[in-house]
């Protein structure tokens, strides 16, 4: 594919389509981002246990901190003055940033709602913090975040449809605020706005032709893989993106396992993130081309073949399992840095291949092809 070069503008590039799924690039400043794409999570200006440079050699050109964090520790006028996150972090490609609401919604401590923003403590020390829609994006700024997500409110399902309606609408608003704010900061980056609107599919139209009207250069799909099963997040993929203007990047937020990924792509979706292949190394479970392994299992205790002999990573090519599930056993740091080396592979080898398929018109035989991979499982 041809590459753009830098741009000063951010701006996304449809190549081709396929049935619903999209190939295409996100240009930015900083880099191109080649879509479908998975951004691997670096809550803590850090991806657990993998250095920045492996990351990128495994394929990543983007990756996802968390403003919740980072405004905790170490501050964002501290990272502003220690040149920006991608300097302190050591990672000079993009970096996208979520706006903060959703994880003091499931972290923080006596959190208070209103139309002004949240206010919360700290789940570290307990200080007293303040979150406005003008705030989250100053702090994004500070960090030279270069795609920012508006403040939203995302609700927990189940949920009534007047709560759905109200989170949904407030997030509307705070969209406008978001959007005012971020018109200080330098040309070059983005800041997208979140659909909401829960399980309900009239909502989730309200939610989207909102914020197409205040118009973004990209959209984000946030409230889902919050426990409803997956179909109902696929029926809204289905709602949602048609209402998007094609010409702007869509980000399904927090998703997922690699079926919800291919799921996703094949209705729209170019973006995601997840902690599921990072977390999941940590505690002992490997994704690959034969489905889900769990390396706690005694059965492997004995086993001398690798995860899979035929895979370019290292980690999942050249150590046994009978090794993989020692250093399991014994809580070994290794044990997580190499899981979650092979699952970050995995993920990225995955896309690569669904980008490829696009490419060639045939992603629904592929998407077939790599689920029976799944399916059949290990051996
Ligand atoms: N991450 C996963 N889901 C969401 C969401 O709905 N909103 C935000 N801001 N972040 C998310």
């Amino acid at each position: 594919m041809m590459h753009q070069p830098l741009a000063d503008e951010f701006r996304y590039r449809l190549h081709a389509t396929d049935g619903a799924a999209r190939l295409g690039e996100v240009v930015t400043p900083r880099g191109v981002i080649r879509t479908p794409a998975f951004m691997p999570v670096g809550t803590a200006a850090t991806v657990k246990g993998m250095y920045p440079e492996q990351v990128r050699a495994l394929g990543a050109d983007i990756l996802l901190g968390n403003t919740y964090h980072l405004m905790l520790r170490p501050g964002a006028e501290r990272v502003a003055a220690l040149g920006g996150l991608h300097e302190f972090m050591r990672w000079p490609h993009p970096i996208l940033t979520d706006s903060g609401g959703f994880q003091v919604m499931s972290l923080a401590a006596l959190r208070k709602m209103t139309e002004k923003g949240v206010t919360f403590r700290s789940h570290i020390d307990g200080t007293y913090y303040e979150l406005t829609p003008e705030r989250s994006v100053e702090i994004q700024g500070l960090l030279g975040s270069d795609i920012q997500m508006q403040l939203d409110e995302c609700v927990r399902l189940p949920a009534s449809g007047e709560e759905i309606a109200r989170a949904l609408r407030l997030s509307l608003r705070w969209a406008e605020r978001s959007k005012k704010a971020f018109e200080l900061q330098p040309k070059g980056r983005a800041l997208f706005g979140i659909v909401q609107g829960g399980d309900a599919p009239e909502l989730r139209e309200e939610s989207a032709r909102g914020l197409v009207d205040i118009g973004f250069p990209g959209y984000s799909i946030g409230g889902l893989a919050v426990g409803e099963p997956q179909e109902v997040m696929l029926r809204m993929l289905e709602v949602v993106n048609p209402i998007l203007p094609t010409d702007r990047p869509r980000y399904l937020m927090g998703v997922g396992t690699p079926d919800d990924i291919i799921e996703s792509v094949a209705r729209g979706v170019d973006m995601f993130d997840c902690v599921m292949p990072t977390r999941s190394g940590r505690h002992a479970l490997a994704f690959t081309r034969f489905g889900r392994i769990n390396l706690k299992n005694a059965r492997h205790a004995d086993d001398p073949r690798p995860l899979d002999e035929e895979s370019d990573c290292p980690a999942a090519r050249d150590y046994s399992r009978a090794y993989l599930h020692h250093l399991v056993r014994c809580d070994e740091m290794l044990g997580s840095m190499l899981l979650t080396w092979v699952n970050l592979a995995y993920y990225q080898h995955l896309m690569a291949g669904i980008r490829a398929a696009i490419a060639e018109g045939r992603f629904k035989a592929f998407k077939a092809e790599v689920k029976e991979g799944w399916a059949r499982g290990d051996i």
